[in-house]
């Protein structure tokens, strides 16, 4: 028989893989329509987007297919419900693949957890969720992990910056939260930040505080300079002049005294002059340092032991705003294992990845062949067209009468040209608006923040 301790150490880890729970798993197989309902929200406003089953433009393995958002400026909710689950006293593992096939400029690509009952039919941005996850991008400066925690009915946004991957290939987003209120976010099964949920978000009010009764004595000597008493001002200092007259000037030759007046030397600033006379400084010899209020424990801090537990899961949910779309989410897992969800992300991402990343690159050669065949001259040849196409509205301009003031107007409002990308178009405003828009899908407000933006 083989060494028997190598096979009970396989035993053992196949039996911890064994009794991992799973509470949900999706990768997107036949049948998967069944467990998924994609929401009324948005329909009757014409901008909700439609998902695509398909394993997209490039990937490892053109069988494995995920859900993808495919019309530009629409938004996109869809959820699967499972049987109902607490966390306490068992780790919880959130994990999702998702791969932004388009240079995503603006948009999100998270997931949520939702508890309770929730009406999938009218599952949306208002509807309220236990853990939102996942990369946000918007502009260049938002590029990062959400990892928003709702705790007596608010949202929390986690206080580090976690970046996100902004590549074109699939990344594994993976969360983690244990009974101890430790969390673990990892990206590609390693670990990118890790801490305590007292600490990363601002659940509960801190454990201790500055002593809001304690006052500065009063004889409480903060000065750390003075000074110095021994230092006398010198005799004769207030006599020096701050002025005095021009050693170097001379009465021009053609003065005439008795037209011009007695002649006088213009002044210049005298050298000696140093200004008031000011003691020198000296090290304060009673300093007591800077006065601090002593830290006591917050009255308003209560523990509370399941700071980390939610007690009613039972969906798993997309929501999201695309700009452009392309964002293509594959591979969901809620478990109570995190060795399990790494060997699932080793199984489906870590198997596929070379071979999609190889695809990635075929399809960004013959793309940029084709657009060398259809521009052989290169960029004169655009130069060109764009001279023409300039040429051509500006007759446009003058035969339509459009004036150019007419067009400062169209700047001053808030207009999405299909055309053009919705960053693009708000980099023209202002980078606040690009960095207000990527904070806006983030907290669900995404509505209130179009109407913000038409008001600038
Ligand atoms: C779905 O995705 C595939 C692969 O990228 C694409 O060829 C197809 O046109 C897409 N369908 C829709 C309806 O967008």
């Amino acid at each position: 028989m083989a060494n028997p301790k190598i096979f009970s150490l396989i035993l053992v880890s196949v039996f911890a893989i064994a009794s991992a729970k799973v509470f949900f798993e999706e990768r997107f197989e036949d049948g998967w329509e069944n467990k998924w309902v994609v929401s009324d929200w948005k329909k009757d406003e014409n901008t909700a987007g439609v998902w695509n089953y398909t394993s997209g433009k490039w990937n490892g393995d053109p069988n494995d297919k995920g859900i993808q958002t495919s019309e530009d400026y629409r938004f996109y909710a869809i959820s699967a419900e499972f049987p109902k689950f607490s966390n306490k006293d068992q780790t919880l593992v959130f994990q999702f693949s998702v791969k932004h096939e388009q240079k995503l400029d603006c948009g999100g690509g998270y997931m949520k957890l939702l508890s309770g009952e929730v009406d999938q039919k009218k599952f949306g941005g208002d509807t309220p969720y236990s853990i939102m996850f996942g990369p946000d991008i918007c502009g260049y400066s938002t590029k990062k992990v959400h990892a928003i925690l709702n705790y007596n009915e608010a949202n929390h946004l986690i206080k580090k910056e976690v970046p996100c991957e902004t590549d074109q290939l699939s990344h594994v987003y993976t969360l983690i939260i244990r009974p101890d209120a430790t969390y673990s976010i990892l990206i590609d099964n390693v670990e990118k930040q890790t801490g305590s949920l007292y600490s990363d978000w601002d659940l509960l009010p801190p454990k201790t505080i500055k002593d809001p009764e304690a006052k500065k004595p009063e004889d409480w000597d903060d000065k750390e300079y003075i000074p110095d008493p021994e230092d006398k001002k010198p005799e004769g200092y207030e006599d020096i002049p701050k002025e005095i007259p021009d050693p170097d000037a001379k009465k021009p030759e053609d003065w005439d005294d008795e037209e011009d007046g007695e002649w006088t030397a213009p002044t210049i600033p005298n050298p000696e002059y140093k200004g008031p006379w000011k003691p020198k400084k000296i090290k304060n010899p009673n300093y007591q340092g800077k006065w601090k209020a002593p830290i006591i424990d917050n009255p308003d801090f209560k523990d509370d032991s399941e700071l980390y537990v939610y007690p009613d899961l039972g969906y798993v949910g997309i929501e999201l705003w695309q700009v452009k779309s392309g964002t293509l989410f594959d591979n969901v897992l809620v478990s109570d294992d995190p060795e399990y969800a790494k060997q699932m992300a080793e199984e489906t991402w870590g198997k596929q990845k070379d071979a999609e990343k190889a695809a990635f690159e075929e399809a960004e050669k013959k793309i940029a062949e084709e657009e060398s065949k259809e521009d052989p001259a290169g960029s004169d040849a655009e130069d060109e067209a764009d001279d023409a196409e300039g040429e051509e509205s500006d007759a446009e301009t003058k035969a339509g009468g459009t004036s150019e003031d007419a067009d400062d107007n169209d700047e001053d409002e808030f207009h999405l040209s299909p055309e053009k990308s919705y960053v693009d178009q708000l980099v023209t405003y202002s980078q606040e608006t690009v960095d207000y828009c990527g904070i806006c899908p983030a907290i669900d407000f995404f509505s209130a923040c179009l109407s913000f933006m038409a008001q600038l």
